[in-house]
């Protein structure tokens, strides 16, 4: 079975995050004990600075909200400015009234990083599964650090990232650093188990992954294609994002 996810084309970057940011706000306030999956990278940052906002100014509580990141580098100590462990922490959960046991990232610094990954699907598990997937999308169709190729079944586990990837988040790590080669990620499998699912796409970067997860093949070779097994799939776009979908050529 497959379905075609709700797509919203926003006016720009802005109107993304505030419609993705009122989207989670409504939902917790809807369900306050709510599993959020979550996203790093540079498209959310937005999302998590209004959220910040409305902590800060009374109008949200994540008071008894359990959050899951989607991934972690491998190797890199929790501290590590580039870590997403730091990113969470500096972009949400230093900000808002999370409890210290709510929030979760897989371990990529476990000695047996299987045994880390089985333990997140548990935790998740435990929590009683993902409410609200928040997501992005990479230049090539990424959704976590699943990279073309990642079987759509595929569980929480250490990959390989792509040579893509790694250029493209080279500028979160001081100079001088090696980025990590290899990260842990949430499976496409772990990802399609949430109830619903936020995809967020910003920039013209992200026009040919837009559009082949929207109306390419349903395949492993673009990982966000398998969103469109899934029955409750937003798609919020800038216009830049969604300027591949019109069926004209797309250079
Ligand atoms: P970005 O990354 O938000 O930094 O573009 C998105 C992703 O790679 O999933």
């Amino acid at each position: 079975m497959t379905y075609q996810p709700e797509l919203s084309v926003l006016k720009d970057g802005n109107a993304v995050a505030s419609t993705a940011a009122r989207v989670i706000a409504a939902h917790i306030e809807d369900s306050p004990a709510a599993v959020l999956g979550l996203a790093t990278g540079r498209t959310p940052l937005a999302v998590y600075a209004d959220l910040r906002g409305r902590v800060a100014r009374g109008e949200l509580s994540f008071d008894g909200v359990r959050c899951f990141s989607l991934d972690e580098y491998q190797g890199l100590p929790p501290g590590h400015p580039a870590s997403y462990h730091s990113y969470m922490c500096r972009e949400l959960f230093d900000h808002v009234d999370i409890r210290q046991d709510d929030w979760h990232l897989p371990d990529g610094t476990a000695d047996d990083l299987a045994a880390a990954g089985a333990g997140y699907e548990a935790a998740i598990r435990h929590a009683g599964g993902v409410d609200l997937q928040l997501l992005g999308i990479g230049e090539n169709g990424h959704i976590g650090f699943n990279e073309p190729g990642a079987p759509f079944e595929s569980r929480t586990r250490e990959v390989a990232l792509a040579a893509s990837t790694i250029r493209a988040n080279a500028s979160e790590f001081p100079p001088g650093d090696t980025p990590p080669t290899h990260a842990l990620t949430m499976g496409i499998g772990t990802i399609l188990e949430a109830r619903r699912i936020l995809l967020l796409a910003t920039g013209s970067r992200k026009a040919k992954a837009v559009a082949a997860m929207m109306t390419g093949p349903i395949d492993p070779a673009v990982p966000a294609s398998a969103l469109r097994l899934h029955p409750a799939v937003t798609i919020l776009c800038d216009a830049e994002a969604a300027s591949c979908l019109s069926g004209d050529e797309c250079g």
